[in-house]
């Protein structure tokens, strides 16, 4: 008997896989005899304990009946012996791509055309948007926290709209620090703000239905709304955030994206006088407002504003948080303040999505938030944020000030750096050359529906020592004059 074993894993386990596809593909027919394990060892140059341990896998599996080593026989498992078709072989790139639903190709096509995020990591100096700052006591409290969650686990499934516990001391802090008065049976714990977006396109979204973006705005958001079908519709944002007068008022909008604490990433504050202009636009046009408030906590020159949700009188804001920058973001958990006609919609699709956030990491949550350990971490990222802000500044100021125009808001944990004497391309040309020099860059180009007029670069300061920010900017001063 010819086999062709596939070379994966141990002989016995790569004959066992040979033998099924054999059956299954109607190759050995049902009821004929194997061979004797001395004659297939023999024919295939393996030992005869390898056959063995194959037969009488198959046997415990139902392909062979009869006593291994004294004949077996195929046994009939019906439909599935039929003659099966050969397969295609696969593309030489790599395995040929199955067809997918609609949703699955643009799934796909959002895949290939994603922004590389995380490219320079290795690099000495990395000014990456989004990394968490290290900071051991949250570090040990975090760790005490869950083993002693671990300790005493709930084992069942956990509460689909997430741990009451949890969802009480968010409420607390949602008040003391946000503004927003929200109960319990409001909130819903999700895994990061990235599935907010996906449980809204899913319950708010057909096919075609329009959706507004602030132009710039975070991909992840937006990348969510194209795989579904979306129409998008971006909005220009400028230093009191989304351009309300550019807000479609023909046709039914049904979803707009804000960052009116920190828009990101331009780092603009929505003026009062926008929130309230938008908040009417939504109530007159029954769209829904998606305030994702991914870093408000961070302001620098005063107390942090509080957010749009505590202005939303007619109930049209749905308000996600993360502790993506709070915490980490590997923690992979969020929330939303849902308005009540919402309520039963998004709990049902977190239920039927995952069952709900696990629950371990709830409960360590839930006690680093009670105990106090999570607003004294806070109090020591903002101060430790702020002087790391404070010598980012300073540094670029002294090494690049007159090739750099900055967008502060005095806020979050990046700067936008515009590039007034560069075009676009010489820009691609910056971030190349300051690789070789050991600096992650990242332009700002990726996050505009519509290209922007200048380009420009997003400083990530959260991550990095103030040593290594002054000579980060050190070397971007250098860069740019080469350039
Ligand atoms: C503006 C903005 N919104 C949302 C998110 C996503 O947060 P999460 O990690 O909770 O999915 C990010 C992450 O970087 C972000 O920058």
């Amino acid at each position: 008997m010819y086999l062709e074993l596939d070379g994966q894993g141990p002989r016995y386990a790569q004959l066992t896989r040979g033998l099924k596809q054999a059956i299954l593909g109607g190759r050995i027919n049902a009821h004929s005899r194997l061979p004797a394990t001395r004659v297939l060892a023999r024919d295939l140059d393996l030992s005869r304990n390898t056959v063995l341990a194959a037969y009488e896998q198959l046997a415990a599996e139902g392909f062979i009946e009869g006593r291994v080593g004294s004949g077996c026989y195929v046994a009939a498992i019906g439909a599935m012996q039929a003659p099966q078709p050969v397969a295609k072989a696969p593309a030489r790139s790599g395995a040929a791509r199955a067809p997918l639903s609609r949703r699955g190709e643009r799934i796909r096509e959002l895949w290939d055309r994603r922004i590389p995020g995380r490219e320079h990591i290795g690099l000495r100096y990395n000014l990456q948007y989004g990394m968490p700052m290290t900071n051991p006591q949250l570090a040990s409290a975090w760790r005490r926290e869950l083993a002693h969650a671990a300790a005493h686990a709930q084992t069942d499934y956990p509460d689909p709209q997430g741990l009451l516990a949890l969802r009480r001391q968010i409420c607390d802090y949602l008040a003391r620090r946000r503004g927003i008065l929200a109960a319990p049976e409001d909130v819903l714990i999700v895994s990061g703000a990235q599935q907010a977006f996906t449980l809204a396109a899913e319950l708010l979204l057909d096919e075609g239905d329009r959706v507004v973006l602030e132009d710039p705005h975070y991909q992840g958001e937006r990348q969510i709304m194209q795989a579904s079908g979306a129409e998008i519709v971006g909005c220009r944002v400028d230093e009191n955030g989304i351009v309300t007068t550019d807000l479609p008022t023909q046709g039914r909008t049904k979803l707009a994206l804000v960052t009116p604490s920190h828009q990101f990433p331009s780092g603009a504050v929505m003026s009062l006088a926008r929130r309230m202009e938008l908040l009417a636009w939504a109530a007159s046009s029954g769209c829904w407002i998606i305030e994702d408030d991914y870093d408000g906590e961070f302001r620098y020159d005063a107390r942090p504003l509080a957010a749009l949700k505590s202005l939303d009188r007619d109930g049209r804001v749905l308000y996600f948080g993360t502790f993506s920058k709070v915490l980490f973001p590997s923690l992979r958990l969020g929330y939303i303040v849902l308005p009540p006609g919402l309520r039963d919609a998004f709990i049902g699709a977190k239920w039927l999505t995952d069952r709900g956030c696990p629950a371990i990491e709830q409960a360590a949550l839930a006690k680093l938030m009670a105990d106090g350990a999570f607003e004294r971490h806070l109090r020591a990222a903002a101060k430790s944020l702020k002087a790391r802000r404070a010598t980012l500044l300073a540094a670029l100021r002294k090494h690049a000030g007159g090739e750099v125009e900055v967008g502060d808001s005095s806020a979050g944990m990046h700067v936008v750096a515009w590039l007034t004497r560069l075009k676009l391309a010489q820009a691609r040309q910056l971030v190349a050359r300051a690789k070789e020099r050991g600096l992650g860059l990242y332009p700002i180009s990726p996050y505009f529906l519509k290209a922007p007029a200048r380009p420009g670069l997003l400083l990530g300061f959260a991550d990095l020592p103030a040593a290594d920010l002054q000579a980060a900017m050190r070397i971007l001063g250098e860069c740019l004059r080469e350039i």
